[in-house]
């Protein structure tokens, strides 16, 4: 039976990639229906829902889906953008993409961020002699996808409630004379459950994979209770693998070593915000946003993506110039959930093949300003990029 893949393009630059990604699974040889679903900032503009329920019921049927990318609008311009007829009746914007992974528990946010040889985007390093080293980038981050700063248990003046029970903590005297009217507060929860769950994938993706180390990269001596949850049953889950070491940074100093060292780290694990700060981090080093993909796993739905959003300001250009290498990455990665890992490895060979070769490059490649003029300087149009992606295919081994 034919596979069913629910394809979620959403805004912006999301609609231009993930249809060249069904190319390039096309020209492999994946043989599948994609099943057009609705998400993002129209819906949430004309039905005061950006992630449709018709979008979770075609997801809860058909369980594996494609995602481009949505465009996410701070609180105000998001009333301001909901149609007349919908405003004023108290309802609240949400990211999609967040959602769907609270829906669907997409509680394991794997994003692999590797080196492709001859990319011209790859980080370098001064070095003594006066030329340079290029690290050779090979970290997977695991980011924890449901809980964390982005649950979404959060208030503008929060009720008395909320505010009573955080008066329970010593803490609150600091704030004891500011009015609930003027305070925001966004939570930090980590459960044991979920914080297991991400720190154990992540051991067993280096095991699999034959990486030698795994960070659980935290703040424990700030956040002494959630990271200091996480750093602990790091510490114990890491028992169970005598051949993976563990360390532990904190996020500020990963910043920091991610340009001082990246080619030492293999997996790192996170919550939710700080995974999604080290994944961009690394990604800047293999090559930026088009180049950076992931994959958003639960125990029945998984849904893959580029890490980049929806760029707006590229989206009317036509031809188009953006890259679309992450999310072809992201299909290779939904091949490789479904045991097609033959037809992921031939797309992946025919990705470094292009880059290598580099005759054939996007805008970002070329490091040129984005708009309408990178084709006089010789960068390709996203479809082009595809093109020779599929002419570069090896045969089927
Ligand atoms: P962005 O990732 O959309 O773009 C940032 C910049 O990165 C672009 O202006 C462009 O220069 C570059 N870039 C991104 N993708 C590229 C590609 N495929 N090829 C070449 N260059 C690329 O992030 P930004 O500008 O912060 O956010 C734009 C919108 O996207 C916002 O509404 C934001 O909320 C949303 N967003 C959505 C995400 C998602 O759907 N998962 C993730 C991140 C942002
Ligand atoms: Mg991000």
């Amino acid at each position: 039976m034919k596979r069913k893949i629910v394809s979620m393009p959403g805004d912006g630059i999301g609609k231009t990639v993930l249809p060249e990604s069904i190319r390039v699974l096309n020209a492999v040889g994946f043989d599948a229906e994609y099943i057009h679903a609705d998400i993002g900032w129209d819906f949430w503009c004309n039905e005061g829902n950006p992630l449709p329920q018709r979008t979770i019921d075609l997801l809860t049927e058909h369980k594996v889906g494609l995602f481009g990318a949505i465009t996410s609008k701070p609180k105000a311009d998001a009333e301001k953008e909901l149609n007349p007829s919908m405003q004023g009746k108290g309802l609240q914007y949400f990211s999609p993409i967040v959602g769907l992974r609270q829906k669907f528990g997409l509680d394991i946010v794997v994003r692999p961020c590797i080196s492709v040889k001859g990319n011209p985007l790859n980080f370098i390093m001064k070095n003594n002699n006066g030329g340079f080293d290029e690290p050779f980038v090979n970290a997977v981050i695991f980011r924890q996808g449901t809980e964390g700063l982005y649950a979404g248990v959060e208030w503008t003046n929060p009720p008395k409630v909320v505010r009573d029970a955080l008066e329970t903590n010593s803490k609150m005297k600091a704030f004891k004379d500011v009015p609930s009217e003027e305070m925001a507060i966004s939570t930090r929860i980590v459960t044991r459950k979920a914080s297991e769950r991400i720190i154990r994938e992540a051991f067993e993706y280096a095991k699999k994979f034959g990486y030698t180390n795994v960070t659980i990269c935290e703040k424990p001596n700030v956040l002494r209770e959630t990271s200091g949850m996480m750093l602990s049953l790091a510490k114990q889950i890491s028992n169970e693998y005598p051949g993976i070491a563990l360390w532990d940074t904190n996020i500020d100093a990963q910043m920091m070593w991610l340009t001082k060292n990246p080619e030492i780290y293999g997996v790192i694990v996170a919550e939710n915000m700080f995974g999604d700060i080290i994944s961009d981090a690394f990604a800047g080093l293999i090559g930026g946003l088009g180049f950076a993909c992931s994959a958003n796993i639960g125990k029945e739905v998984a849904v893959f993506e580029p890490t980049h959003g929806s760029a707006p300001k590229y989206e009317t250009l036509n031809p188009s110039i953006i890259n679309p290498i992450a999310m072809i990455l992201s299909a290779c990665m939904m091949l490789d959930y479904l045991n097609e890992k033959e037809k992921a490895d031939r797309i992946r060979k025919a990705i470094d093949k292009v880059v290598l070769d580099g005759k054939v490059r996007t805008y970002d490649m070329m490091k040129l300003k984005g708009g309408p003029d990178v084709f006089k300087h010789g960068a390709c149009t996203t479809q082009q990029m595809t093109d020779e992606i599929i002419k570069s295919l090896p045969n089927p081994s």
